[in-house]
């Protein structure tokens, strides 16, 4: 890919989303100017530090270092480009509502009088947003324009993800800044949008794109949970969800992806999208049944797992129990709306003794569940355990010797909460499998 001089971007808020977006759009030419309100990360970021675990994220930026440039003000990416992406949080209030304070809070800062700029959305905000941002930058005489470019990165494939999108979405008014959002894309579009990408776009309005974005995380998280309600009826029947969702997966129509049962979905985006759109929904006077469905399956299912202890053991008070993993999936360090969250506090309010490790998310960990027991190791984090319960399946647990691990455990059972492991194998070690939906402990 040509890595020709491009057009200059300012990249708002330097998170998992801002930070992969700028190393991209470094990679493929652009001269990024970053901007973040917290003044650690950016002194961290300056000095070469990554202050997020992303596989390959440091490269990128190490090999773009030249078109790098870290600010806590806005001043040096409003000089040099037009196009502002915003990438800051927009978290969850108590109510469930996306709180856009950060999002205003970017709005609030541009100048007024200002007519070659524009905001390009990449934070994940409810349909409407964009409509409401810029009348509040007319109302204020800011002549900026306004592009919503929603963000499908995933973690921990984030780098991979941004080069190669299965679709760039750019919902504009048709101005110049749709078509210098578009150009900015175009090597990353197919061939069929003059690229040599893997992307199709979709060129629309501004309040379908941010539905596009919505919609699709919320169906993404119907799917998990569906296929986890279809996992706890295969549980009483005797069927093995591993069988059944591949035999569903092979109908084109369905596809395999987000077809593994499990502990639930958590991350920073399901949780808090599926919870947008139902109050969105509900804003504008539409009842979303499905979606109060959804989350309650959810929320149920990072619990299941007590009960598959208490069943095997008994009452858990005083039980030890090693979790392997904490991160709410592998390859990242994020913690937000992670299932081991719900489970370890669960636990711990059973009696049990939680030991847990996880190679990357344990500074993080730490933070969020302080009274936590942390292991230097996975053979560590299950010596001397009753059960140990596979919570994130990062490979080194997918590939553990599991005669090792029945030597160091008191007690013999293994609950696979990700459907990763191999029950032949822990069966063979001589310790007792029981998986999510896989026909065994109705
Ligand atoms: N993380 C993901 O996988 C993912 C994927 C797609 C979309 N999104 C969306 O992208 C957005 C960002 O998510 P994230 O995970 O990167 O968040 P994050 O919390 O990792 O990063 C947000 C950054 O914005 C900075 N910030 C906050 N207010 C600011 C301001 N006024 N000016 C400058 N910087 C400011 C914060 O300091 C932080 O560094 C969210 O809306 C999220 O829903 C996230």
């Amino acid at each position: 890919m040509s890595a020709a001089q491009r057009e200059p971007v300012g990249v708002i808020g330097t998170g998992y989303v801002g930070l992969v977006t700028a190393a991209g759009f470094a990679e493929l030419g652009s001269d990024v100017y970053c901007v973040d309100i917290d003044a650690a990360k950016i002194e961290r970021l300056r000095a070469g530090e990554i202050p997020i675990y992303e596989p390959g994220l440091g490269e990128l930026l190490e090999r773009n270092a030249e078109r790098m440039h870290y600010a806590t003000e806005l001043m040096p990416a409003l000089e040099h480009a037009r196009l502002l992406f915003v990438a800051v949080g927009t978290p969850p209030t108590y109510s469930g509502d996306a709180d856009l304070s950060a999002v205003h809070a970017v709005v609030e800062a541009m100048p007024s009088g200002d007519d070659g700029h524009a905001l390009v959305m990449k934070s994940t905000v409810p349909c409407g947003t964009g409509a409401n941002i810029k009348r509040i930058l007319r109302e204020r005489g800011k002549a900026f324009s306004y592009v919503s470019c929603p963000e499908f990165l995933k973690e921990g494939s984030a780098v991979g993800d941004f080069m190669h999108p299965d679709r760039v979405v750019i919902g504009d008014d048709r101005d110049w800044a749709g078509e210098a959002v578009t150009e900015l894309y175009r090597p990353l579009l197919n061939e069929a949008h003059g690229g040599v990408g893997t992307g199709e776009l979709v060129r629309t309005d501004i309040a379908s794109a941010e539905m596009i974005k919505l919609a699709a995380n919320a169906f993404l998280a119907t799917k998990i949970s569906f296929i986890n309600e279809i996992a706890n009826v295969c549980e009483a029947l005797g069927a093995d969800v591993v069988e059944v969702a591949r035999g569903m997966g092979l109908d084109g129509r369905i596809g395999p992806k987000f077809l593994q049962a499990g502990l639930g979905y958590g991350g920073s985006c399901f949780t808090k999208d599926v919870s947008a759109l139902k109050l969105l929904a509900g804003n504008s006077g539409y009842h979303f049944q499905l979606l109060n469905a959804v989350i309650e399956v959810n929320e149920l299912q990072k619990r299941r797992v007590v009960s598959k202890l208490q069943r095997h053991l008994g009452d858990l008070a005083g039980k030890r129990v090693g979790l392997l993993g904490l991160a709410f999936k592998p390859n990242t360090d994020d913690m937000r709306g992670a299932s081991s969250l719900v489970l370890a506090a669960r636990l711990q309010a059973e009696g049990v003794h939680v030991r847990a490790y996880d190679p990357i998310a344990e500074d993080e960990a730490r933070r969020l569940m302080p009274q936590l027991d942390y292991a230097s190791g996975a053979l560590d984090a299950v010596a001397g355990a009753d059960a140990v319960v596979l919570v994130t399946e990062w490979p080194q647990f997918v590939e553990l010797d599991w005669s090792e691990v029945a030597q160091v455990m008191r007690g013999t059972v293994v609950i696979d909460g990700r459907n990763a492991l191999d029950p032949d194998a822990i069966a063979t070690a001589g310790l007792t499998y029981e998986g999510i939906g896989r026909g065994v402990g109705a």
